[in-house]
């Protein structure tokens, strides 16, 4: 089936689309569309807003033309919510007829989409979702943000060589919480630690400080912890106030927690965290350093967390993508999304053409205060090329 045919079928599935598609598509001959689904409002709203404004700094700085089309953002609200991700994902496929689908905040929200992408045939860039399985949710899905797993293996390697013996797990109960706890402690074990209690914290509103106070009765060298992006505040003000420092127990985590966007907020709480991850503000390289800095001329000061790189990184895989289509869309933009290599303001990327999934390095890094005063996790040791070790790659 051709896809305006496919279109037509899920118009017809999904709800009234009234005489819009003939319209819309003789308008698009030179725009590619990029619909792109972000939770803008809700507790997530911090990370919709970085994704977009990576996104739109990749645009400013590259232009809005490329191989003759110009780029069209076209960005939509989907709160949180899965079922609302899914409706949206509709929408912008039959209603606004976008070439390409990209962003998902959280796990459900890019597994609700997944049937849009596949049936509609659209490239679909995951700009964050972040639990293995969901690149095999779609065989449209191209994913440049990370995976649990990929990043967890690093300070699960590190603390048992660092004298760290005995650890607590602690993380949000879904997907990427899943996948971080079960990657923490098979790498950890298999390097001679021992993992003492896996504790899991509801998603939504979760109160740490029954958890925090099982932690410090338990007392194990460290807790390992993962909570999603825009969380991690109200944890560490409770690790902090339930004084579980003071009782010997150190903090390990992956950079979700200590994120650039609340990272400085958080005081000497945060001082001394050791932590793995693949982004970092303050990562060393030069076309860093100018991303951080044209990002902060453009948003008021602000810095850039990973979620602004996997939207400025997604950006440039569909810029590469259409030069090498010379402005095709569909399948033959998708085939060119994967395979490609390049140097991302986290250090050197690939999209692995069999799993469609990112490989990349990841760093091991310690939060310190820098010389502007602010803190940041300083990366001071690097796995290099690291692929999800639960893919098949
Ligand atoms: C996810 O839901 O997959 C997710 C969200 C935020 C993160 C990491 C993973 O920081």
């Amino acid at each position: 089936m051709k896809r305006r045919q496919i279109l037509a079928a899920l118009c017809a599935s999904a709800f009234a689309c009234s005489a819009a598609l003939p319209l819309a598509a003789q308008a698009k001959d030179d725009t590619v569309k990029v619909g792109l689904i972000l939770s803008m409002t809700g507790p997530f709203a911090s990370t919709g807003k970085q994704l977009e404004q990576g996104a739109r700094l990749y645009m400013a700085q590259h232009g809005d033309t490329v191989a003759g089309k110009k780029i069209e953002l076209v960005v939509k609200d989907d709160t949180g919510a899965p079922d609302h991700s899914r409706r949206v994902a509709q929408e912008l496929v039959v209603q606004d007829q976008v070439d390409v689908l990209g962003g998902f905040v959280l796990t459900p929200l890019a597994l609700s989409a997944a049937k849009v992408a596949t049936q509609s045939k659209t490239p679909t860039l995951v700009m964050v979702a972040a639990t293995s399985s969901v690149i095999d949710a779609s065989p449209y899905f191209i994913r440049s943000s990370f995976t649990l797993p990929q990043v967890t293996i690093g300070v699960a390697e590190w603390a048992p060589a660092n004298g760290i013996k005995s650890v607590a797990t602690l993380v949000s109960d879904y997907g990427p919480g899943i996948d971080a706890e079960k990657a923490f402690i098979e790498r950890f074990e298999q390097k001679g630690g021992n993992v003492v209690e896996a504790i899991r914290v509801p998603m939504q509103n979760p109160d740490f400080a029954p958890f925090l106070q099982r932690v410090k009765d338990i007392k194990p060298d460290a807790v390992f912890v993962f909570l999603p992006a825009g969380v991690g505040t109200q944890f560490m003000k409770q690790f902090s106030d339930r004084g579980l420092a003071g009782a010997g127990v150190k903090l390990l985590a992956t950079g979700d927690v200590i994120e650039d966007d609340i990272l400085n907020g958080m005081g000497d709480v945060a001082l001394d965290v050791v932590s793995s991850h693949h982004y970092s503000a303050a990562h060393p390289s030069g076309l860093n350093k100018e991303f951080v800095q044209a990002f902060k001329e453009a948003y008021n000061g602000k810095r850039p967390n990973y979620m602004a790189v996997a939207a400025y990184d997604g950006m440039n895989i569909l810029y590469n993508a259409l030069k090498a289509t010379g402005g095709n869309t569909g399948d033959e933009l998708l085939e060119a999304m994967k395979g490609q290599k390049f140097e991302s303001p986290r250090g050197p990327i690939q999209i692995d053409a069999k799993t469609r999934d990112i490989v990349q390095d990841v760093y091991i890094r310690r939060v310190q205060r820098l010389d502007d005063g602010e803190l940041y996790s300083v990366e001071f040791d690097v796995m290099k090329e690291v692929h999800d070790p639960a893919q098949r790659g």
